[in-house]
């Protein structure tokens, strides 16, 4: 709905989902607000003084039931309607199917910078194949920045120090727009990046070219792998289930964990990261607080590839 979007039709499911949601809460709105400035002019009109204030005095009215029951339950269903709309869509939003494409992206002043699975990087540029999902892992160098792709109605921000996702399916080729959409610094309104959305043939012989020309690039698994194995990772952790000093690596990612402390905690990429960096702060039960931090040795993008890595130890 061009009406209230500025450029035009969705680009994936979801944005059409996100727009009839916007669209429905938007008319329930108006036809309210019509409804009770309808009355209340009406009511002005037909009410308005006519005579002196001595010679009318206006009814001494106590309440009526039918319309009170009338104006909680009706308004009642249609805020419940919007929930339960308004929740089923959000679930989209926020749920990639399995099987997605991961791409991280890193926000720094002033630029997007993305790493493909194969390893190579690009600034500002981002191309992925149509009719397929592809989940955005952001994360932040320094302030808070905001991942806002208009076409497809989905904004997420980037913090430093922790991850955060976002998710889409593009349903047709075409450049799209992306958006800072968070105050980061003077160069706020230059940090704004292109996203590709290419057909399948054409994807294929773009990105083949594209790795032939960056013979360096390593993919993220095989960079995370080699970095377990070279960090003394596997001296204390098994990728076969078995605890040796820490717990197993192995089907680690999504796994519920049992903490020191008694509470639970899902293994997803913030608390992976946590474990390499405060490794003593959340302890899995079991296990005495003896690894130590690998702030000093390794990078953010070493972090990210580790854990890469750790959703394929299965
Ligand atoms: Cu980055 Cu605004």
């Amino acid at each position: 709905m061009s009406l209230f979007t500025p450029s035009g039709a969705g680009a994936s499911r979801v944005a059409g989902e996100i727009d009839s949601v916007f669209i429905f809460i938007t008319l329930v709105g108006l036809f309210f607000f019509l409804l009770t400035q309808g009355f209340l002019i009406y009511f002005a009109i037909k009410y308005r003084r006519r005579k002196r204030e001595e010679e009318e005095e206006t009814p001494y009215i106590t309440g009526h039931t039918l319309l009170e029951w009338v104006w909680i339950v009706i308004p009642t269903i249609l805020v419940m309607v919007m929930f339960a709309y308004g929740f089923k869509v959000y679930r989209d939003i926020r749920m990639p199917p399995p099987g997605a494409t991961e791409i991280n992206v890193t926000g720094k002043q002033w630029f997007f910078e993305f790493k493909y699975p194969d390893g190579r990087s690009a600034i500002n540029e981002v191309r992925i194949p149509v009719g397929k999902p592809v989940k955005f892992i952001l994360t932040s160098r320094d302030v808070i920045h905001s991942f806002y792709l208009p076409d497809f109605r989905i904004k997420q921000d980037l913090l430093p120090g922790a991850y955060t996702y976002l998710w889409l399916q593009p349903e047709k080729t075409g450049t799209f727009d992306i958006f800072c959409a968070e105050y980061c610094g003077v160069g706020h309104s230059i940090m704004r990046a292109k996203l590709v959305v290419m057909g399948q043939q054409e994807y294929d012989a773009w990105a083949g070219g594209a790795v032939a020309a960056a013979p360096g690039a390593v993919p993220t698994v095989a960079r995370g792998k080699k970095l377990v194995e070279d960090s003394g990772c596997l001296a204390c952790h098994s990728l076969d289930g078995t605890a040796k000093v820490g717990p197993t690596l192995k089907g680690i990612y999504g796994r519920k964990v049992g903490l020191t402390d008694g509470k639970t905690v899902i293994a997803d990429d913030n608390y992976l990261r946590e474990s390499l960096l405060e490794p003593n702060t959340r302890v899995v039960k079991g296990f005495q607080p003896v690894m130590p931090t690998f702030k000093q040795t390794l990078k953010e993008e070493d972090i990210a590839a580790i854990i890469a890595y750790l959703k394929t130890v299965k």
